[in-house]
């Protein structure tokens, strides 16, 4: 089969499709025919090398598409060929105490699958979604890591209707998915971008106050005129993490995902004791945070919002795209065209 194998060199320029031997499943294990694969911003920090990842590796978590066969395992099947799916990208032991009660997305094996910029993949069965009808590969491959991992962060937050939430850099695909989602949730929401254009959209969307900056200090300063916000959500990190400690009203909740611009930041104690000021981690989420969010887009609560569709012969070209902060919402990579 083709797949697009990461280069040694790191340099997304140098990704390169070549015809690799198609994937061999383990029991319990579903090979799935990728119609579709979104590119997400873990994708370009792996292909960086940010991980280790080694020779001839496929990333792509964000797979939709039709299962070729299913590899009987323990477990009774969950799916049969000629479903079409959504794959839940997270990897866990099985049977931890979190992986029995929940959340799994504590379980101390905890990971993210790579594989989906191929033709085919191999996938756990039982981390294979039905896709309701309706929903086509492409919208459906928007959601897996932006929308599971958005989800999960308003509920870290308990965010609510009528809370004010900040969203630094909201135009990609976390940021996008998270005003959405908190939108739904009756929450008014102020994100940030470098772009007139992608914060019309955005607007467009739903999202009630924007900004166009990337200077901390000057979100800090206009989110002051219009009045503090009970909930910060940040994947950014780097000084934007100040930034989002400092917006907070008194008892307000930051929530941090990730790390673009720093993996650290200033923490003024003062503030955050006094305030009563609350930071937590998360990380992705679970299959039924991933259940919840696609039963939105099957009832046209939320809409995909799809920047542009790729060949898989034209991989590196989604990557240079994100890369260049060019895109607003996902880029999708159809590795059967
Ligand atoms: N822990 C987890 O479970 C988890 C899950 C998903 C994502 N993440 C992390 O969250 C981050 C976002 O992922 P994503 O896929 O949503 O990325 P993305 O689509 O590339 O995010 C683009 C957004 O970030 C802004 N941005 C990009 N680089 C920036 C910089 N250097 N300084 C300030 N703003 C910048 C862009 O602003 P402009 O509009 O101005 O260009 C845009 O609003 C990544 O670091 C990713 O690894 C973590
Ligand atoms: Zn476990």
């Amino acid at each position: 089969m083709r797949a697009a194998v990461y280069p040694d060199s790191g340099n997304p320029a140098d990704l390169t499709v070549e015809t690799v031997p198609d994937p061999d499943p383990d029991p319990g294990q579903a090979i799935v025919r990728v119609e579709a694969c979104s590119v997400n911003h873990r994708d370009l920090w792996k292909l960086r090398g940010t991980r280790e990842t080694g020779d001839g590796f496929v990333g792509g978590a964000d797979v939709a598409g039709v299962v070729e066969r299913v590899e009987p395992g323990r477990r009774g099947p969950s799916v049969e060929s000629g479903d079409r799916v959504l794959l839940c990208p997270v990897l866990t032991c099985g049977t931890c105490r979190y992986c029995r009660e929940g959340p799994e997305n504590l379980c101390a094996e905890y990971d993210s699958y790579d594989g989906g910029f191929a033709e085919r993949a191999a996938v756990e069965a039982d981390r294979l979604v039905a896709l309701p009808d309706g929903v086509d590969f492409v919208d459906a491959a928007t959601l897996p890591i932006a929308y599971m991992t958005a989800w999960r962060m308003l509920e870290r937050a308990s965010v609510t209707a009528g809370d004010r939430v900040f969203v630094p850099g909201a135009t990609g695909g976390v940021g996008v998915a998270t005003v959405q989602l908190a939108g739904l949730r009756g929450a008014e929401t102020v994100g940030t971008s470098t772009s007139a254009r992608k914060l019309e959209r955005l607007r467009e969307l739903g999202c009630d106050v924007t900004m166009e900056t990337d200077d901390p200090d000057e979100m800090v300063d206009r989110v002051e005129d219009i009045g503090p916000v009970d909930v910060t959500i940040n994947h950014l990190g780097g000084p934007y993490g100040r930034a989002g400690m400092e917006v907070l009203r008194r008892g307000g909740t930051q929530v941090v995902c990730g790390r673009t611009a720093g993996d650290t930041t200033e923490l003024d104690l003062w503030d955050t004791y006094w305030n009563q000021k609350t930071v937590r981690g998360s990380t992705l989420g679970t299959q039924p945070d991933l259940e919840r969010v696609l039963s939105f887009l099957a009832d046209d609560a939320i809409e995909a919002v799809v920047a542009e569709t790729y060949p898989l012969a034209e991989t590196a070209a989604a990557f240079l795209d994100m890369t260049r902060r060019d895109l607003f919402g996902k880029a999708v990579v159809t590795p059967q065209t």
